[in-house]
């Protein structure tokens, strides 16, 4: 909580009031990022403060400009969205969106029927600051893998990122931690709109460093959140304090301003914020594993999430696709049994972390649900495979999960930090936690790939095959602070096993 006395809020020798910012690049004030991208149309976000509207241009060769205007408000933080739609689809077509003076280049996406080749990227975990000895807030060097990252990106020929949670750290550093920073106690937390107001402001200090924001302003963007976007192993405490709950309604709100408004179908909305795309023959299921979650009454997607997984992967949607990838911020493989059934029942912090994996007593029923409606969709036609794509866990890693004396693999590819400082301790808990994946576990099978510690970021390829199904390439993309440059470390080659 705040101490007496402390405040952004400072009157000039002139007698201005001025809000100070902690961050040191300032916060982000106006700005437009693209989002999801089908074969006709594309969504943009946008944000000016003051303005009502923000004009965007859609310009694709051969067709008359497509202008709208995204519709902005204080009530938003002066945040909008806007979906732009070409005259007819125009598959993999290139277009420019201009949004006040900036220029937002971009591809529309394949058509759904078409069995082509793409990459993408994604990654998780941005905390580029740090603080220095006198205990401000300062820009981290790791922050400088950001425009590296999105040079190599444009090199590759990335068609999007996905960004699969913790952008924010609303709690990680004392001078810019949103719960240190409040008046009231637990138990007496301020009135919403106070809270709603300090996570918009640790939302544009973190989505406003420089290099962060430059790489999403070149590719069109899925985000998912994750705990810190919140407050750490949010869902997965023994107790809620009332301080707890505003915090999280808070969090939603803003999450759904600065994040969720640029994926399918994004509004102002209460989670979870799953949701689905496609990209050609290959489709996106981005899960919520932070909305509905609640350890106490062992739940993780909620009821409203299953139904809707459940009836994508009955659709004909989904039927129609070669490859699913699903989104799970947190890794369904990559911490064993026996260490969550360990350690899940002590108090404090670190079991917290250990109650928050999909394998711990009150998740696991989840995960084998999941898991085994993964499984059935996958075995249903024999070209098709299913990848998770996961953060959240300070280390990058892969997985083929297998069932017990049945057909059918899943992969998981895990990509984190992007930026965050992995603690020594969290090094040492990945390298223990991914060993002996198989005890305790009856049904399943999983089998370790690889595990990487550095700070990355994962780089998906996927080529069609002529039979039906695609090759997927995963890599793992690692920076080395010294030569400020990627390597390849890690690398998971994959097609059909028919
Ligand atoms: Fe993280």
């Amino acid at each position: 909580m705040r101490r007496e006395g402390e405040s952004d809020i400072q009157a000039t020798p002139a007698g201005e009031i001025v809000t100070l910012t902690r961050f040191p690049g300032g916060e982000l004030h106006d700005g437009a990022e693209l989002g999801a991208v089908t074969e006709q149309t594309v969504r943009v976000w946008a944000r000016q403060p003051g303005a009502p509207t923000l004009i965007a241009r859609l310009e694709i060769p051969g067709f008359s400009p497509v202008v709208g205007s995204v519709p902005l408000s204080a009530e938003t933080d002066w945040t909008g969205v806007l979906t732009l739609s070409a005259p007819a689809p125009v598959p993999d077509q290139p277009f420019v969106c201009i949004v006040g003076e900036r220029r937002l280049s971009g591809r529309f996406a394949p058509a759904p029927d078409e069995h082509c080749a793409f990459a993408f990227a994604f990654g998780s975990c941005h905390r580029p600051y740090e603080l220095d000895p006198d205990g401000h807030v300062r820009l981290s060097e790791r922050a400088k893998l950001y425009p590296a990252m999105r040079e190599e990106l444009l090199t590759q020929g990335a068609r999007f990122l996905l960004l699969c949670g913790d952008q924010v750290y609303s709690d990680a550093l004392p001078p810019i931690s949103v719960r240190e920073n409040l008046p009231g106690d637990e138990d007496h937390p301020p009135p919403l709109e106070t809270i709603i107001e300090a996570y918009r402001r640790v939302t544009r200090g973190y989505l406003g460093e420089a290099g962060f924001r430059a790489l999403r302003e070149a590719f069109p963007t899925y985000c998912i959140w994750d705990d810190h976007d919140i407050f750490t192993t949010w869902g997965s405490r023994l107790h809620e304090s009332p301080l707890d709950r505003r915090l999280f309604h808070a969090a939603s709100r803003v999450y759904c301003e600065y994040q969720h408004s640029r994926n399918p179908g994004g509004s102002l909305k209460e989670p979870p914020y799953h949701y689905t795309f496609r990209f050609g023959t290959a489709g996106f299921l981005v899960l919520d594993v932070r909305g509905a979650r609640h350890y106490p009454s062992g739940t993780l997607l909620g009821t409203q999430q299953w139904e809707d997984i459940q009836r994508f992967l009955g659709s004909a949607e989904a039927a129609s696709l070669h490859t699913l990838f699903v989104v799970t911020s947190i890794p369904v493989a990559h911490v064993s049994r026996w260490l969550v059934r360990l350690f899940q029942r002590l108090p404090g912090h670190l079991a917290d972390e250990v109650r928050d994996r999909w394998c711990s007593d009150a998740f696991i029923e989840s995960r084998n649900r999941l898991l085994s409606a993964l499984f059935d969709w996958q075995t249903a036609a024999p070209y098709r495979q299913v990848a998770l794509l996961s953060g959240d866990v300070h280390a990058a890693s892969a997985f083929t999960i297998r069932r017990r004396g049945k057909f059918g693999a899943i992969l998981e590819c895990t990509s984190s930090p992007l930026t965050t400082k992995a603690t020594r301790l969290e090094r040492w808990l990945n390298l223990i936690a991914t060993r002996a994946p198989n005890l305790l576990e009856p049904e399943l099978h999983f089998e370790r790939h690889f595990l990487v510690l550095a700070n990355n970021h994962g780089l998906v390829r996927l080529r069609p095959l002529p039979g039906g199904g695609h090759h997927i390439e995963f890599t793992v993309r690692a920076w080395e602070e010294r030569s400020r440059a990627f390597r390849p470390a890690g690398r998971l080659a994959s097609a059909p096993e028919f």
